[in-house]
């Protein structure tokens, strides 16, 4: 069954959302990089390239449903970060907003009896929770090494060592 159009421009602002949580991401990567924190910038790139297959799961949804998806106007990723502290903040808000606007969707969805878009949506759900704790476990593990040079390189050498595929990416 179709999505109504209301639904379809909803889950195409999504798809815009994904692309744009990867770009902040990978701006993140960049800066991290910039600190000589290799591992904490290969953690950051591989979150980017995994909010390209959530998009990717969004517009194959729309897609399969008969119809048209469509990735908007983006705006430059607000990435910049002059701590380790500030990136992964900068993450963690990015995450939250995400988290809401899935919320936002589900609650359009079923207001109008979708019950389609219920697997899909209940994924996205559970996927945030995830998302939102790891990094909020980085901020606080961050928040406690407090510039300490041999504790962040501990983290760094950590988050480096994270899996590059994902069963999602496969
Ligand atoms: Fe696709 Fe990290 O939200």
């Amino acid at each position: 069954m179709k999505l109504s159009s209301t639904l379809e421009k909803a889950f195409n602002t999504q798809i815009t959302l994904e692309f744009q949580a990867s770009l902040v991401y990978r701006q993140l990567a960049i800066e991290l990089e910039g600190m000589d924190l290799p591992g904490m910038a290969a953690w950051l790139r591989h979150q980017a390239d995994e909010e390209i297959v959530h998009a990717n799961k969004f517009i194959d949804h729309v897609s399969d449903r008969g119809n048209h998806p469509v990735i908007g106007a983006m705006e430059a990723p607000k990435g910049d970060a002059d701590s380790v502290l500030e990136a992964f903040t900068t993450a963690l808000e990015h995450e939250r907003k995400v988290s809401e606007s899935i919320r936002e969707l589900y609650r359009a969805a079923e207001g109008e009896g979708d019950l389609d878009s219920r697997p899909l949506l209940n994924w996205f759900l559970q996927e945030q929770i995830e998302e939102e704790s790891t990094v909020s476990e980085i901020v606080g593990r961050v928040e406690m090494i407090n510039d300490d040079g041999p504790g962040l390189l501990r983290l760094d050498e950590e988050l480096g060592a994270r899996p590059t595929t994902t069963t999602e990416a496969r």
